[in-house]
C-alpha cells in the first residue's frame, strides 16, 4: 500500500516513520511512503503556499495551485489513488474507516494548515474529508500520522501475530479485554487466577466477559445497536440479577 503525504512540513514525518511497526512495515515493503513538499509546487522565488482569504478575515488560506500541482504529482495518473483531506470538518475517523482505507492501494493525504485549504480543491479533487476528532490541531500532519498508523497496523503481516488486529478494541464493536503481564503480584494486586490456569477455554470466557464489562462501563455508546451473543446475554442477565439484589438490599436501609 502506498501513502503519499502532501505537507509544508515534511520533516515532521521523519521520526514517525523510523519506529516500531511503521518502520517494520516500510522495511518489509508492506507500505511505501512518499512525502511531497507542497512548497515544491509553488511558483516564484518565495514559493508561497498561502494567501489572505477573499472577503477578508483572520488568518491565511492554502493556495489552490501548489496543492493541485502536488496532488497531480502524487496521484500521477494512478486510477487507484484516493485523495483524503485531513480537516476538522471531515467525518470522524474510526476503526471501520481505518479498515475500509486499508483495502485501498494508494492514499494521498493532504495536510492543511492555517484556516484551511481553498474550497475549490475540496470540491474538485478530494474523495474523502477526515477528522481525527472534534478539536482543532494546528495542521493535518498529526492527523495524517494517525491515519497512516491505524491503517498500516491492519495490513496483513504488519503486526507480529496474525490474530493481533482481530483482538483489537472495536474489532467486533467491543473494547479489548484487560491485559496483564509479569510480575504476578504488583503492589499487592494479583493477576486474576484464571489467566495463570492454562485453561484456554476458561481464559477465553474470562476475556469475553472482560471485554463486555469494560465496554459497558467505559463506552456504553458502543453497545447501542449491538447484538449480544447468547453467552453475552446470559452474562448480562447474571449481572442484572446481582445488581437487582444489591439495589433491593439498599431499599431496606432507606
Ligand atoms: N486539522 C486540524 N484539526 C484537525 C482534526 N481534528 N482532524 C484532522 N485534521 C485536522
Amino acid at each position: 500500500m502506498k501513502f503519499s503525504i502532501l505537507t509544508i512540513f515534511p520533516d515532521m514525518f521523519a521520526g514517525f516513520f523510523e519506529h516500531g511497526i511503521i518502520r517494520r512495515a516500510i522495511e518489509r515493503e508492506l507500505i511505501h511512503t512518499d512525502i511531497l513538499d507542497i512548497r515544491d509546487h509553488a511558483a516564484g522565488r518565495h514559493r508561497v503556499t498561502d494567501d489572505r482569504p477573499f472577503g477578508g478575515g483572520d488568518g491565511m488560506v492554502m493556495k489552490p495551485d501548489p496543492l493541485a500541482g502536488a496532488i497531480r504529482k502524487a496521484a500521477d495518473r494512478d486510477p487507484d489513488a484516493v485523495i483524503v483531506h485531513l480537516t476538522p470538518q471531515g467525518r470522524v475517523f474510526d476503526q471501520k474507516t481505518a479498515r475500509a482505507l486499508s483495502e485501498k492501494a494508494h492514499l494521498v493525504l493532504i495536510c492543511g494548515r492555517y484556516e484551511g485549504i481553498d474550497e475549490r480543491i475540496c470540491e474538485t479533487q478530494v474523495d474523502y474529508e477526515l477528522s481525527i476528532g472534534d478539536f482543532v490541531l494546528t495542521g493535518g500532519e498529526l492527523a495524517a500520522m494517525v491515519v497512516v498508523d491505524a491503517v498500516t497496523r491492519l495490513l496483513p503481516g504488519a503486526l507480529g501475530g496474525d490474530t493481533s488486529a482481530e483482538t483489537d478494541s472495536f474489532a467486533d464493536q467491543l473494547l479489548a479485554h484487560a491485559q496483564y503481564t509479569r510480575p504476578r503480584v504488583f503492589e499487592d494486586q494479583a493477576v486474576p487466577d484464571v489467566l495463570l490456569s492454562g485453561n484456554h477455554r476458561e481464559i477465553e470466557i474470562w476475556r469475553r466477559k472482560s471485554a463486555l464489562i469494560r465496554t459497558l462501563l467505559k463506552r456504553p455508546d458502543l453497545l447501542e445497536g449491538y447484538s449480544l451473543t447468547q453467552e453475552e446475554l446470559d452474562l448480562c442477565r447474571q449481572w442484572q440479577n446481582r445488581l437487582n439484589r444489591l439495589i433491593e438490599n439498599q431499599g431496606d436501609k432507606r
